[in-house]
């Protein structure tokens, strides 16, 4: 199970030239439960060499320190493990960029708000510790085969994501005949379940009480089963319920999805709350979900400028432009000029018959005879799974080319035979 976020021990190392400023920061940390406080001076690579004596989960470093962009890229480059945050006293974003692009994690603007230092530092040590143990199991070879964990998140209400959540996952399960899961993290508004018609008794919040015993058996008791082999993990019927479920149970949830599905689609709410950032940073690939016009692709500009600050490889998204060519809408050559992300797939719009879908309960994926929405999806689906069809298309040629050898070795050979 992974470590609790809010109760997780580790070291800090706290870089600056001045005395006072170390000091205000350690008074700041010191009711923290689990939280060690080592203090250094930053000057003559005395920080590179106090955090590779101290082995610090995380470094805070003053943002006031002169040439603090090149302390950062120093440490970025001695002990690459260790994240940063660089701690300003006063707005400094041209400095901030510099950080960020030296290697810092995180720049915060104000040591007023204690909440916002404590969080941010519990949660870069909680993903730096995952990302290891995950290095630390591919390497010694013992990772199970684990699902593909697809994030769907819009900048902007109403943009489609729940819509192309649920057609996703159906044209996935056709395509692959594989397992396929969709979890609702869009925990307040619970709109998977209208989509897909599904009324179902247990939701996510139900795990909560039961995340000591939780694994496979115990998620598919409570997740529903749609028609087409979907399953769903539902978001809790009642709004306040919602506020049941942490992060850290959240992660561990998905970490248990992993293990009993091939795939597993999250669809998120178009404001960021703790889940869904959490979705965010857990996920193979952000399904960015925006429609062509200049209001919701100027927040999908600013949402992927965050994904940049996160640290997010540039792979890891994959831009949907849903409605594509309906009337007015921007064109995608400008969505790719303005934007600078390549377009991954486009879904169009589709009139009624998406209002009907909506209404009914029975997504376009459902209907027989493949409609163009439906062929979309196909499309879609396919670059989603794409590293999983090109296996699976080089074990079948693989399967065939011994089949081949194996016929040529059966043949006679015409020179014996003839000889006998
Ligand atoms: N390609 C499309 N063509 C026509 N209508 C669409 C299309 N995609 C989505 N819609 C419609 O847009 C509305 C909003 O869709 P949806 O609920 O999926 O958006 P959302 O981004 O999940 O919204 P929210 O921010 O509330 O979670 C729905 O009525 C849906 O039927
Ligand atoms: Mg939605």
């Amino acid at each position: 199970m992974p470590e609790q976020t809010s109760l997780m021990s580790l070291k800090c190392l706290v870089l600056d030239d001045s005395v006072i400023y170390a000091e205000a920061i350690k008074q700041m940390l010191a009711s923290e439960p689990g939280i060690e406080i080592i203090n250094s001076h930053t000057s003559f690579g005395e920080g590179v060499r106090a955090a590779k004596k101290h082995k610090p989960d995380i470094v805070l470093l003053a943002g006031d320190t002169p040439g603090v962009s090149s302390i950062v890229e120093s440490l970025d480059s001695s002990v690459p493990e260790i994240p940063i945050i660089v701690l300003f006293s006063s707005e400094e974003p041209d400095l901030a960029r510099e950080c960020i692009l030296a290697g810092a994690q995180l720049c915060l603007y104000s040591l007023d708000d204690r909440n916002e230092l404590v969080g941010s530092i519990r949660r870069l040590v909680a993903r730096e510790r995952r990302r290891r143990t995950q290095i630390v199991a591919q390497a010694t070879g013992d990772q199970p085969r684990l699902a593909r964990v697809l994030t769907f998140h819009s900048a902007k209400g109403g943009s489609g994501t729940t819509t192309m959540v649920v057609n996703t996952a159906i044209s996935l399960a056709q395509l692959t005949k594989k397992r396929v899961v969709i979890v609702d993290a869009a925990l307040q508004s619970a709109d998977v379940g209208v989509l897909l018609d599904l009324d179902h008794p247990t939701n996510i919040a139900d795990l909560t009480p039961h995340m000591k015993e939780l694994d496979e058996d115990l998620l598919s008791e409570i997740m529903a089963t749609h028609s087409s082999g979907v399953k769903v993990l539902l978001a809790p019927a009642q709004i306040e319920r919602s506020e049941l479920i942490t992060e850290e149970q959240f992660l561990r949830i998905i970490g248990v999805l992993r293990k009993a599905a091939d795939y597993v689609l999250i669809d998120t709410p178009h404001i960021l709350d703790a889940v869904s950032m959490a979705a965010l940073d857990t996920c193979d690939q952000i399904v960015v979900v925006s429609t062509p016009e200049v209001a919701a692709l100027r927040n999908t500009a600013r949402f992927l400028q965050l994904t940049s600050r996160l640290g997010y490889p540039q792979e890891k998204i994959f831009l949907l432009i849903n409605r594509a060519g309906s009337k007015g809408a921007v064109n995608l050559d400008d969505i790719k000029k303005h934007i600078k992300y390549e377009i991954g797939a486009t879904i169009p719009s589709g009139g009624k018959k998406m209002i009907s879908a909506t209404n009914t309960g029975v997504p376009v994926t459902m209907e027989k005879g493949k409609s163009s929405m439906a062929k979309a999806f196909i499309t879609l689906s396919t670059k989603l799974s794409e590293g999983e069809l090109e296996s699976r298309r080089k074990r079948t040629a693989k399967i065939i080319s011994w089949i081949r050898i194996g016929r040529k070795q059966e043949k006679p050979n015409p020179a014996v035979a003839q000889n006998t």
